[in-house]
């Protein structure tokens, strides 16, 4: 048994297999596609939502050690109960930015030297499969189905929260029942939906299933848009700041801007889901790489920006508990206009960022399923449309019905988590393949894999620690149910077993 948990499979069986002409998925994507696939997946609602968070800090409502930071509780104990309350980063929530960017950088190096080795659809969770066994890879791929479902119940909820302050600004009043979750922690249950959370994502998923290339072009137009909303937003605002917003610059010292970091992770999330495309990119050795590497800088630069001028229209103590700081800080000068621009960009960028994971998250149930991991059905391909149709859709379900059921505000920490986890395996596989694969060839290497790469670890679970212990809970019980899975079906049915002839 120990020997199917540490299999590893053979990377230039994996490369065969995905060519088999019943399994070929359509070559359509190039490497401005691919950044545009990324940015789609990167800029969704954090930028608007969590830069204000994040630079005023929040106040926990019923402190308890589950809601402190883990780095608080390793370093106080129990009296981090006293300072559960998440330091604001101030101004200082650009440097913030900046170094979450810097992370992610490490991490998005060992990505492109992995995706440009195997270009097969999965992500980290085929890399680990070639590196460090079934196991592993089965814990990584039910980590990523977290990360992608769980972000993008939050980002359909936002996009509810903000078609509906758009729709009031017309005068349209949806009722509360069709706009409301069923179940918050503060209200318990109530007979609500959040129908357009719910129907937005069946939206993107009739998309999805018709044509990748399609959807791509859909994407690019919508990335465009967002992206020249943000652009107006930094260029018009910016002669408003006023540089006295500034000072202090940072008024919680370094502890705000890690614990601004940890929250604004968020933001960055995404930029992996570029290598979950590699069996439908048209040159994945070179495309690969440089579309992830050009998201995350294209990114970067326009947070960063973001910050600088929201900090400087807007003192950071006055965006306490603000839902929609970037809205607001215009409406509070009196840029109203402006204001729906950008609201109406906002919009735009949860959707492109919803349709990019859906995409991704169909991507690896699709390779899971290929490995037997999970149900045949999974990886069958529409006879017309060439995609996975059947995880498209049931892709759909599993986030479009928790988007109208569940208050899932506090899951962005939870996204956070298990993303900074398979970012932790990543950069470990891309050193064991560096050992025990050192000639095979890569279209992209880490410069100085043996710093960049160990970096990218610790500094992953140092963002990791930053976050409230209850998310390290609910990770844990997350795995647990996985191998729980895994153990119970999973591994009985695996092709790595059956070809290995075990019984
Ligand atoms: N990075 C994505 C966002 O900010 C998840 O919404």
């Amino acid at each position: 048994m120990a020997s199917q948990l540490f299999r590893t499979k053979n990377i230039d069986q994996l490369i065969a297999e995905v060519e088999r002409p019943e399994r070929r998925l359509k070559k359509t994507l190039g490497v401005w596609s691919l950044t545009a696939l990324g940015i789609g997946a990167v800029i969704g609602t954090g930028i608007f939502i969590l830069t204000g968070t994040a630079a005023a800090g929040e106040q926990v409502l019923y402190p308890s050690i589950l809601k402190a930071p883990l780095l608080d509780v390793l370093l106080h104990g129990s009296e981090a109960v006293g300072i559960s309350g998440r330091p604001g980063a101030g101004p200082a929530i650009a440097l913030s930015f900046l170094l979450v960017a810097i992370v992610c950088g490490f991490a998005a190096l060992c990505y492109a030297e992995l995706a440009s080795m195997i270009p097969v659809a999965g992500s980290a969770y085929t890399y680990t499969y070639a590196t460090m066994g079934e196991l592993v890879a089965w814990i990584i791929g039910w980590d990523l189905i977290l990360e992608y479902a769980v972000s993008n119940m939050a980002v359909a909820v936002g996009f509810s929260a903000y078609l509906n302050s758009l729709l009031q600004g017309f005068g349209i009043h949806v009722p509360a029942a069709w706009i409301n979750p069923a179940y918050t922690p503060a209200t318990g249950w109530a007979l609500n939906f959040n129908l357009p959370g719910f129907l937005i994502v069946m939206l993107l998923t009739v998309l999805l299933v018709w044509g990748v290339r399609e959807s791509a072009g859909a994407n690019t137009f919508m990335v465009l848009v967002k992206v020249g909303a943000i652009l107006i937003f930094v260029f018009a605002a910016a002669e408003y700041i006023q540089p006295t917003n500034w000072r202090p610059f940072m008024p919680n010292g370094w502890q705000g801007v890690l614990t601004g970091g940890a929250i604004v992770f968020f933001t960055y999330i995404g930029f992996d889901s570029v290598s979950t495309a590699a069996e439908e990119t048209r040159n994945p050795k070179r495309d690969l790489p440089l579309g992830i590497i050009f998201t995350l800088l294209i990114c970067a630069l326009l947070y960063v920006s973001v910050a600088v001028v929201l900090t400087g229209i807007r003192r950071w103590d006055e965006m306490v508990g603000d839902a929609a700081p970037v809205a607001n800080a215009l409406a509070a000068l009196g840029l109203y206009d402006l204001q729906r621009v950008v609201t109406l960009g906002a919009l735009t960028g949860m959707i492109s960022s919803l349709l990019v994971y859906q995409y991704g998250q169909t991507r690896i149930w699709y390779a899971m399923s290929r490995d037997g991991l999970l149900p045949k059905s999974f990886s069958r391909v529409h006879p017309r449309f060439r995609t996975p149709h059947i995880s498209t859709w049931v892709a759909g379900l599993v986030v479009g019905i928790p988007a109208g059921v569940l208050d899932i505000g506090t899951l962005a920490d939870l996204s956070s988590i298990g993303t900074l986890f398979a970012f932790v395996l990543v950069s470990i596989a891309v050193l064991i393949l560096r050992r025990t694969q050192p000639d095979r060839p890569r279209g992209f290497r880490v410069p100085l894999v043996w710093l960049f790469a160990p970096l990218a670890a610790v500094s992953c679970l140092f963002l990791m620690m930053g976050l409230p212990v209850e998310n390290w809970l609910r990770l844990f019980v997350w795995l647990a149910i996985g191998l729980v899975i895994y153990f119970l079906y999973s591994r009985r049915r695996s092709h790595l077993r059956s070809a290995a002839g075990m019984s």
